[in-house]
């Protein structure tokens, strides 16, 4: 097991990765002083890994409520949020009942907004079970859910207690989802760490074939980054917003497709590309800079070419993202591999070239279609090790 630390003064945190983490009840008891916890999981998680964990608390005498939601990026709203609420009180959780979220992004997302809000804030744990919560959603404290005119518009900035990545839970994770989580892993690379970009163009196929030590070092590493930007700017004043590389794109398409459509890693990668293309038509990175980019997320099983949603489609989804001031839109573009900028200048004739440029027709009323199923045997395999 390796320990990181979100470096954030009297709200400091650990990140804790590792094989089999979901059996150690140490890492978790210390943030349990009340001995009472809720679990939030979704219907394709908890079958998976909410008895041992729950077993595991009962046998150092922590009493656990369980929340089971619906899975999906499209039940990432209000409604569902209401859901949690509504459990907490009425099994009338206290102030000092923490919410413990055990999933994928979508689950750590509403679980720390649903922390954040309920009581006025109570703790907050998060086991993220797939790889891209694992290197990126669980860390940094954002949290919110989707509103049916914007991605992740509705949140609160709440840091968790501690982060507890178990790499043996990503056994069970079907592969597209573990491509998704691999976009926001070569994100790190392109924005601020050039030799970890290296690294992943020699170590894509372990990655993809779930090598215990390469994703490992990928999660720490990745960890590591995001840590680094949290602890320097948590509320995204400035460097931050660096973790947005492709998501002014993404959310667009993510939205713009419904979501759930396109998973949210899917929608990264064919944003990134355009977010290069754009970089590209700035002059501040080449062709072949480009094609390196494209060829790693291709290698990754990634979709390059986004939906064809229209350029005025896309305008106006993006008009909506976070990161608009005074009505510009900024973008996250490449100065070059592992180098990021936040820029609100580009010209409105170059966006549109990279609109129709890196959109495809073909995709306009399709969807990136995926199972949300776990691989076949996984399940048996990970309970085997782990049960
Ligand atoms: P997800 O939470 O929808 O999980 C993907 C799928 O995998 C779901 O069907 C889930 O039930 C399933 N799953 C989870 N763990 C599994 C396991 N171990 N075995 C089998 N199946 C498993 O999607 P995600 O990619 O984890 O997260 C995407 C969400 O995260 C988006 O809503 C995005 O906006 C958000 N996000 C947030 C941040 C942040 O900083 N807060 C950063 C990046 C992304
Ligand atoms: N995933 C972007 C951020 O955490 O800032």
């Amino acid at each position: 097991m390796q320990t990181l630390t979100v470096g954030l003064a009297d709200r400091s945190y650990p990140i804790h990765i590792g094989s089999g983490l979901l059996r150690e009840a140490g890492l978790l008891l210390p943030h349990l002083p009340h001995k009472r916890a809720a679990i939030v999981s979704n219907t394709t998680v908890a079958p998976l890994y909410l008895e041992p964990l729950q077993l595991l608390l009962k046998n150092n005498g922590v009493d656990t409520l369980s929340i089971i939601l619906p899975d999906g990026e499209q039940y990432k709203n209000a409604e569902t949020l209401g859901l949690i609420y509504e459990a907490l009180l009425r099994n009338r959780c206290e102030r000092n009942t923490p919410l413990i979220a055990l999933g994928g992004g979508v689950i750590g997302d509403m679980t720390g907004f649903a922390a954040a809000t309920y009581l006025r804030g109570v703790p907050f744990i998060q086991i993220p079970t797939t790889l891209l919560a694992q290197v990126d959603s669980s860390v940094g404290g954002k949290t919110g859910i989707n509103h049916p005119l914007g991605k992740n518009m509705i949140g609160a900035f709440y840091q968790p207690l501690v982060v507890l990545a178990d790499i043996a839970t990503l056994r069970t994770l079907p592969d597209q989802e573990l491509r998704a989580g691999i976009a926001e892993v070569i994100k790190y690379g392109l924005i601020r760490d050039l030799p970890f970009f290296e690294w992943l163009e020699q170590n894509m196929e372990r990655l993809l074939a779930r090598d215990a030590e390469a994703l490992q070092y990928a999660i720490v590493r990745s960890c590591q980054n995001k840590a680094e930007v949290v602890g320097a700017d948590e509320r995204e004043s400035g460097e931050r917003a660096l973790l947005n590389l492709g998501h002014t794109f993404g959310h667009a398409i993510e939205t713009g497709m419904g979501y759930g459509a396109w998973l949210h890693g899917e929608a990264v990668a064919a944003g990134t590309l355009m977010a290069a293309d754009l970089s590209r038509r700035l002059c501040w990175i080449g062709e072949a800079e480009v094609a390196r980019t494209r060829q790693l997320f291709e290698r990754a099983g990634l979709p390059v070419i986004a939906p064809d949603l229209g350029a005025a489609k896309y305008r106006q989804l993006m008009g909506l993202d976070k990161k608009v001031v005074g009505g510009k839109i900024r973008f996250v573009l490449l100065k070059s591999i592992g180098h990021a900028v936040v820029s609100g200048d580009a010209p409105e004739d170059l966006l549109r070239q990279t609109l129709s440029a890196c959109a495809s027709f073909d995709q306009a009323d399709g969807t990136a279609s995926h199972s949300t199923k776990p691989a076949s045997g996984q399940v048996a395999d990970y309970q085997d090790r782990h049960g």
